[in-house]
């Protein structure tokens, strides 16, 4: 098996040279040292080490929490910290860096070589949580989109097809209807009520279909969709809902907007199913390059528990759905006065 490549950061050439004997006696591969956080730094995009041993305590501008803090920010290298003694505030800086172990000074060989093991184990571990998590994040975004290319295309098929059929099936039902001979009341009374019929199923035909995919998105834009959501969501709730936006000039691509309904569609959801609410506030504004949905409820108020419910799957989808679009869900709630769910969507760079 190949020797795993150990970084030592050590700035008592003594200590450096002791640690590294050790290490070689433990099988490590001692790949590259440094005296100070800056040199390691520098050092280490040349050849990568699997693991990192950093003293907290580092001559120059720099100590090892520091050094720990910057590299963690472009490297996924696990770092163990050494120091002689452990004060709380330096305890807690490290803490921050999520580092892997702790070794006290002087090194104790047994010791090290437990923490070294340990380290590198976790970190496998680490990494395959992280890649299962990015797994199931892409199949996750993945069904989401292919579910809602499905309902774009039923929503059109039952409004076009359906539709058509529906509004030729009435115009034959009021050509036959003129044509009925004088005297035939009945008949002229059952043609009426099929009339009406048809008229009910074309409504039905035209809600289901703008459920599946609100036409109103596409043809007019998301300021008007949502709007056109608030007005139905008050008239069937009696609960006023108010929608402030600060633009309309959205130059907001079909997904980000798609997204950002359907995390306002199951936020209303839950405030008619949850929140026992007598007033929402909706607004939509544009910040810089972000996107802010903040719904705003007046009710009963999320718990915390409730939010980090792993069987919370609304609010695990309205979390992903932002995600899915580089963007972030924050989900609040203050007993007895209300829920926020408030969406920051970026509105240029990179998607995930
Ligand atoms: N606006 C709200 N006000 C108060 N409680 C809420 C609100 N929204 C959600 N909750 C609470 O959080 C829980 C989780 O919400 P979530 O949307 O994840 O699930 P759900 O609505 O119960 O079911 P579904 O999976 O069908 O959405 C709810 O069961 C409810 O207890
Ligand atoms: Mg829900």
């Amino acid at each position: 098996m190949e020797k795993m490549k150990i970084f030592i950061v050590e700035d008592e050439p003594i200590e450096a040279l002791d640690l590294k004997h050790i290490l070689g006696r433990l099988g490590y591969s001692v790949t590259g040292a440094a005296m100070s956080g800056e040199e390691c730094i520098r050092q280490i995009p040349s050849d990568p080490p699997d693991l990192i041993i950093m003293d907290i305590r580092l001559r120059g501008d720099m100590d090892g929490i520091d050094a720990a803090a910057e590299l963690r920010k472009k490297y996924d290298i696990p770092i163990i910290f050494a120091t002689a003694f452990s004060d709380k505030t330096s305890l807690t800086r490290a803490k921050l860096t999520e580092p892997y172990g702790y070794i006290i000074k002087p090194y104790d060989e047994r010791n090290l070589y437990t923490t070294i093991e340990m380290s590198l184990d976790k970190y496998r571990i680490d990494r395959r949580l992280k890649e299962s998590e990015i797994k199931y994040r892409n199949l996750s975004s993945h069904l989401q989109s292919l579910r809602e290319a499905e309902r774009t295309q039923i929503a059109r098929e039952i409004h076009d097809e359906l539709g058509q059929s529906l509004t030729a099936l009435k115009m034959d039902i009021s050509w036959i209807k003129n044509r009925l001979p004088s005297g035939q009341n009945d008949l002229f009374e059952k043609m009426g009520a099929m009339s009406s019929l048809v008229d009910t199923i074309i409504d039905t035909v035209r809600r289901i279909s703008s459920e599946l995919r609100p036409g109103i998105l596409d043809d007019l834009g998301l300021h008007a969709a949502i709007e056109w959501c608030a007005d139905e969501f008050q008239k069937r709730n009696r609960i006023p809902c108010r929608v402030s936006c600060n633009t309309d000039d959205l130059d907001i691509d079909e997904m980000k907007s798609i997204t950002i309904y359907r995390i306002f569609q199951e936020s209303l959801t839950n405030i008619i199913r949850h929140a026992h609410a007598t007033e929402v506030a909706v607004s939509l504004v544009r910040e810089g390059d972000a996107l802010i949905l903040t719904v705003q409820d007046n009710g009963r108020g999320i718990s915390e528990e409730e939010i980090n419910d792993p069987s919370s799957l609304g609010i695990i989808g309205i979390r992903e759905r932002a995600l899915s679009c580089g963007g972030t869900a924050f989900i609040s709630g203050v007993t007895g006065r209300g829920t926020t769910v408030k969406t920051v969507i970026p509105l240029e760079g990179s998607e995930q």
